[in-house]
């Protein structure tokens, strides 16, 4: 955890370990420059606290990139709850409690919302505790899943990279794998169906894949299968790391563009799938949806349609990320990661000016 740390270029982290549920607890401040650090609650068990930290770290840098990315006031921010077993029900309400005293603690440092393993029933419970709680339930005056705000963003960033990599045809003409049928997968499968995509689908949980493909006539690929089954498009909507050296030999797509976080291993992945050819749309522009919608929805109250509109925009970023990396030669990691950081270094810019304009006037 220490060379963890040590190697991470955020501000800080915040570290709890809960006696009570034999639970690690990880809110990791990325960068503030834009605003207050805000970025959703992962709730999963890991195979050691350092794999939680680990997450919570790369987590929290997406954030300030997605932020960034799409230009809302806020900085790169991530918390990770994570029991060392499974919980039930009311240890798992306890812990989500006492994660909302050391929210209410920060006073603003960071604002969570939802993630994996999270639901808008849990943020009304650490909504009990803390402000700064994004996503809570309507009932409860949240924005509730952002799921569905995600999907509608990926989908933006996939018509716009199927129109660059198969000359400006539609998606009705291809092949999509979706990994992860959960809250952002299932209504991004939904759409792609309606469209006429040939929909191929997988999760861990049978039941679960198996339901939705009988709903939408999907098929389904077996986990073990999903990186080394042909399609035009796989799209990850579940955990992330998954592409890696191990997996990036054995795809079988032309493009690579989901929602999940994270999903490459280590930056330098990006490179090999470039190698091969295969389009990798930064998982930090496509899957900003999300972020846009707890934004839009609950601190610039804008309509949903304005929020729709909004999401929208994906369509267009990604289309010039993937048009100024082709001119360039490489991968649109490079130009996605460029552009964020200008706004960040305009922002430090402004912020410098700001000060030295107020001393000033102070003399
Ligand atoms: N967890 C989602 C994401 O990483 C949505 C989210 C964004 C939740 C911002 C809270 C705050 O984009």
């Amino acid at each position: 955890m220490e060379s963890l740390i040590h190697d991470w270029d955020g501000e800080c982290v915040i570290v709890r370990y809960d006696t009570a549920a034999h639970a690690w607890m990880f809110i990791a401040i990325h960068d503030r420059t834009l605003g207050m650090a805000l970025g959703g609650c992962r709730f999963k068990v890991y195979t050691s606290p350092r794999e939680a930290l680990r997450d919570a770290l790369r987590l929290a840098r997406g954030m300030t990139y997605k932020w960034a990315a799409v230009e809302l006031p806020f900085g790169g921010g991530k918390a990770v709850v994570a029991p060392m077993r499974a919980l039930d029900a009311a240890q798992r309400e306890s812990l989500l409690l006492r994660f909302g005293d050391i929210l209410e603690s920060l006073a603003g440092l960071y604002g969570t919302g939802i993630d994996l393993g999270t639901t808008p029933a849990d943020m009304n419970i650490i909504g009990r505790r803390a402000r700064w709680v994004f996503g809570r339930t309507p009932e409860e005056g949240g924005s509730g899943d952002p799921g569905p705000w995600t999907a509608r963003g990926v989908y933006a960033g996939l018509q716009a990279a199927c129109a660059h990599v198969f000359n400006g045809s539609a998606l009705a003409a291809r092949t999509v794998l979706v990994q992860g049928t959960g809250s952002v997968g299932a209504p991004l499968a939904r759409r792609l169906a309606v469209d006429g995509a040939r929909v191929l689908i997988a999760d861990a949980i049978p039941a679960r894949v198996k339901a939705l493909a009988e709903e939408i006539g999907a098929d389904v690929v077996m986990p073990e299968s999903v990186y080394s089954t042909p399609c035009d498009v796989f799209a990850p909507c579940a955990i992330g790391g998954i592409l890696n050296q191990r997996s990036i030999p054995r795809l079988e797509c032309r493009i690579v563009a989901g929602s999940a976080n994270n999903q490459l291993e280590r930056d330098e992945d990006a490179e090999l799938l470039h190698g091969r050819g295969i389009l990798y749309v930064p998982d930090f522009v496509i899957n900003a949806g999300g972020a846009i919608a707890h934004a839009s929805l609950e601190v610039m109250r804008w309509t949903e349609e304005e929020t729709a509109k909004r999401i929208d925009r994906i369509r267009n970023m990604v289309a010039e990320i993937l048009e100024l990396s082709a001119d360039a030669g490489e991968s649109p990691l490079h130009e996605a990661t460029r552009r964020s950081e200008r706004v960040l270094e305009d922002a430090r810019a402004a912020k410098r000016k700001g000060s030295v304009d107020a001393s000033e006037v102070a003399r």
